[in-house]
């Protein structure tokens, strides 16, 4: 097994100064990697700010013998993102990594989202990501070598009560994921998203009710359970994703419990209607057993990919 290395690599951890940025920073560091800390410095519903969090990060991190710089600035905005990336070139001259773990939550039942709730998560989840992310790639483009990690969620993946303002820009994050992995892969830019789950002060947005049951789930795996809920158990997947060794580019991986998989969107190879007239929806109710039937299914590459395996299925069913 090789060892997974970052000397010389510059690496960008946004909202690094507290929970699952905080271990993947710290990580980093101890690996080699000179760390932009950025963090905002505020509550978990995004109130508020202060230059602790990250200082104590970079501070641990120096003391350790590592090398990193505080960045203080909101994702949230474009001066943010090309600030947080300045940072690492004023400092590091050149940018190699970014996690883009920065976020905070609110929780709302739909009919409840209002304009500042969905702006906030909207502003901070998605264009955070891309305001980050877009400077940093400029560079990476050049220097013909990039990791890029997209910190999304479970909750956009396969839903979540309560939660469909950050459902939306955590999902909006596999749509960037997936483009920008088929525009960097020639430059040597690789892009994955990660579904975290650890325990972490944004459960304080969570209500009581879906706390308690998710506590009780936790509670029913017993001593299987360990430590396993703890941000550390999520480090070694944002880290693997951030290295040279991997050369996964457009995947989805889920992290939860000490538990590592793949996650994926897929089509079923479905039914195929008549070609010189559109299909009823009678006809549609009829097989939709079959279009509905994950028992065979295929894993697009890119939406071209989509098509040459349409074309597969259609060749078959001709
Ligand atoms: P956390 O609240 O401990 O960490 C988020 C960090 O981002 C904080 O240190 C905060 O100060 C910083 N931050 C917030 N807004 C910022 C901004 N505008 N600019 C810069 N920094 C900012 O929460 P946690 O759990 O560590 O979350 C990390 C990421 O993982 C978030 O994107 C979250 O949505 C995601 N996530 C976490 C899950 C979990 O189970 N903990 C589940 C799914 C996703």
């Amino acid at each position: 097994m090789t060892d997974i290395d970052f000397t010389h690599r510059v690496a960008i951890v946004t909202g690094a100064g507290g929970g699952l940025g905080r271990t993947y920073a710290l990580e980093l560091a101890a690996r080699g990697a000179a760390v932009v800390v950025n963090d905002l410095g505020g509550r978990f519903d995004g109130q508020g700010s202060s230059h602790g969090m990250a200082d104590e990060v970079v501070d641990a991190i120096r003391a350790a013998g590592g090398k990193a710089a505080a960045n203080y600035n909101s994702v949230s905005s474009r001066a943010g993102g090309e600030s947080i990336v300045r940072t690492a070139l004023e400092n590091f001259g050149k940018v190699d990594i970014v996690i883009n773990n920065a976020g905070h939550l609110r929780n709302a039942s739909f009919e409840d989202i209002d304009d500042e709730t969905l702006d906030s998560l909207l502003d901070v989840h998605l264009k955070g990501a891309i305001y980050v992310t877009q400077p940093a790639y400029r560079i990476m483009k050049q220097q013909g070598y990039g990791r890029i990690v997209f910190m999304s969620s479970g909750a956009a993946a396969f839903g979540n009560p309560k939660q469909a303002a950050y459902a939306a820009a955590k999902a909006g994050l596999l749509g960037v994921m997936n483009v920008l992995s088929l525009e960097g892969k020639d430059h040597g830019v690789l892009c994955n998203a990660l579904l975290p789950v650890a325990t972490s002060r944004m459960e304080a947005a969570m209500d009581p009710e879906q706390l308690a049951a998710f506590t009780a789930q936790y509670a029913s795996l017993g001593e299987k359970l360990g430590s396993s809920y703890l941000p550390e158990f999520v480090t070694p997947l944002a880290v693997y994703l951030a290295s040279e060794s991997c050369t996964s580019t457009r995947a989805i991986y889920s992290a939860a419990l000490g538990r590592y998989a793949r996650a994926f969107i897929g089509v079923t190879d479905g039914w195929a209607g008549p070609r010189d007239k559109p299909a009823t929806a009678e006809g549609l109710a009829e097989h939709f057993q079959r279009i509905g039937d994950v028992g065979a299914f295929s894993i697009p590459d890119s939406l071209s990919d989509e098509f040459s395996i349409i074309g597969r299925i259609l060749g078959q069913s001709l």
